[in-house]
């Protein structure tokens, strides 16, 4: 009997290797390379099993062989406007480009215990009552009852349109599509991919080949039928989706979902969307009865409202896609050990704020190269923009003089290495969203054209000189 050939495939990007080696040569991971069995009929026909999907799906589908070209005009597309299905949870759509486009598939990533089904299955029940939809909730991690205990408390014990949500507790592929043919839902939420497998693959549950060959039948049963599939991913230790890029290339959208799991702020992301701007991002808090969106990041900032201001927390109004949000930016000095003092950041660009100490050191007159700095951008939002650069170098000047803005005071510029504050874009609405939220005063760069805007005063400044000068003293804090 002739030995059976074998193949190396990269756990990490799932490139396919002759021989082990120690480090992948695609993707550079070390140790990622696992022996697989080869397989002839899928090396020859890549497309082997997932015509048999889409067969069932499309009237007379054509055999994979005799697919032909269409002219462009004849193309139905289905992103025409009004068929993107609304979950009416405005941050989630607002993260999809406007809605879930039918025969679209969408990945959510994120860490266990973040929220994803529950954001999924408050939509699974949202998108059930938006134009008669059917729904349905595969689950592969929990039970029937586990989930109907979850919905009760989400969204009551008896919602509109529950009966247009089917809930299955499976994890077998051949039996979830034989569901999907008999409920012939609008959307499909597989909660999680990692879990599925194909019983006729050598694989064991939960491998890579397993997750490849899964999540490709479900995009062409999505692309085949016109049903939305949303998956849900694990992300591993390091914060990256399992098997990274080869789900990422799948599937049309990726979303990241992001916070930490001991503070009720979530923030979901878009890694890629082919149907929208990877721009917006979707603001949420957990609470009790599952997650709320939260539409501006006011609620955010404890540096606002009746507080006194502290030293060492400044606001900014940072632009995420269309829309701006106000973030407080937060510092800390403490005493380091000169030429070893740590400078951290959280939710902040490292060499910015390295930029900005030592601009501080020249251009201020700080000694700071014995203190430790630490920043960080409240409320699970990356602050990475260069926008940011003024209110973070006042953190860092206030926290060290034990100095504050004045009260409902944000500031908003980008900083030169030679002390300059400059201009930023979207000067107007960042200016808008600050005077909505009850600021009434704001740095800004010296040469941006700003309207009048009620209740707001600009304060201009031409120099960092010219910022640190706006902080005073501020009252001793316990
Ligand atoms: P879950 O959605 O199961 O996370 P994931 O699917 O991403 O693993 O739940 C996340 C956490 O949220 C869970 O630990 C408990 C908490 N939670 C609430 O605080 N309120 C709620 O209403 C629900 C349903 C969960
Ligand atoms: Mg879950």
């Amino acid at each position: 009997m002739p030995k059976a050939k074998r193949v190396f495939v990269c756990q990490s990007c799932g490139s396919v290797h002759p021989r082990w080696t120690g480090k992948c040569p695609d993707c550079g991971t070390w140790d990622a390379l696992e022996e697989a069995p080869f397989d002839p009929a899928a090396e020859r026909d890549p497309q082997k099993g997932l015509v048999a999907v889409w067969a069932d799906f499309s009237e007379g589908a054509p055999s994979a062989s005799a697919t032909p070209a269409q002219p462009f005009t004849k193309i139905d597309a289905f992103d025409t406007p009004g068929q993107r299905l609304s979950s009416s949870i405005r941050e989630f759509d607002r993260v999809l480009g406007g809605g879930l486009v039918p025969g679209s598939s969408v990945m959510i990533g994120g860490e266990p215990g973040i929220g994803k089904s529950t954001l999924l299955l408050q939509a699974a029940f949202a998108w059930a009552s938006c134009r008669e939809a059917k729904v349905l909730y595969v689950s592969s991690e929990e039970s029937a009852a586990q989930i109907k205990l979850r919905a009760d408390r989400l969204v009551g014990s008896s919602p509109p349109h529950a009966d247009r949500v089917f809930i299955l507790a499976d994890t077998n592929l051949a039996r979830v599509v034989e569901q999907v043919r008999k409920v012939q839902p609008a959307v499909l939420v597989i909660d999680s991919v990692q879990m599925l497998y194909k019983s006729d693959l050598p694989a064991s549950p939960g491998s890579l080949t397993q997750l490849r060959r899964c999540v490709a039948e479900l995009v062409y049963l999505a692309k085949a039928s016109g049903i939305a599939v949303v998956l849900v991913g694990h992300v591993t230790k390091d914060g990256v989706l399992a098997g990274p890029r080869l789900l990422e290339h799948l599937v049309d959208v990726v979303l990241a979902f992001e916070g930490d799991r001991y503070h009720a702020h979530r923030v979901v992301r878009a890694v890629k969307n082919r149907f929208g701007t990877t721009l917006e991002i979707g603001l949420f808090e957990m609470t009790g009865v599952g997650l709320k969106e939260v539409s501006e990041g006011a609620g955010m900032t404890a540096a606002m409202g009746a507080d006194a201001p502290r030293p060492g927390s400044v606001v900014c109004p940072l632009i995420a896609g269309t829309r701006a949000i106000l973030v407080e930016v937060q510092a800390l000095t403490a005493t380091g050990f000169p030429g070893n003092a740590k400078r951290k950041c959280s939710g902040l660009d490292p060499n910015r704020l390295a930029m900005l100490i030592a601009v501080l050191e020249q251009h201020a007159g700080l000694r700071l190269f014995d203190r430790d700095v630490f920043a960080s951008a409240v409320g699970g939002i990356r602050a990475g923009e260069p926008a940011a650069d003024l209110a973070l170098l006042l953190a860092i000047a206030g926290a060290e003089l034990r100095k504050a803005l004045p009260r409902a005071t944000a500031a908003a510029g980008e900083v030169g290495l030679g002390g300059e504050v400059r201009s930023v874009r979207h000067a107007e609405q960042r200016l808008r969203e600050a005077a909505r939220l009850g600021f009434t005063s704001i740095l800004v760069p010296s040469h941006d054209s700003l309207p009048a805007i009620p209740g707001l005063t600009p304060v201009r400044v031409r120099t960092i000189h010219d910022a640190i000068e706006h902080l005073t003293e501020a009252p001793a804090t316990r």
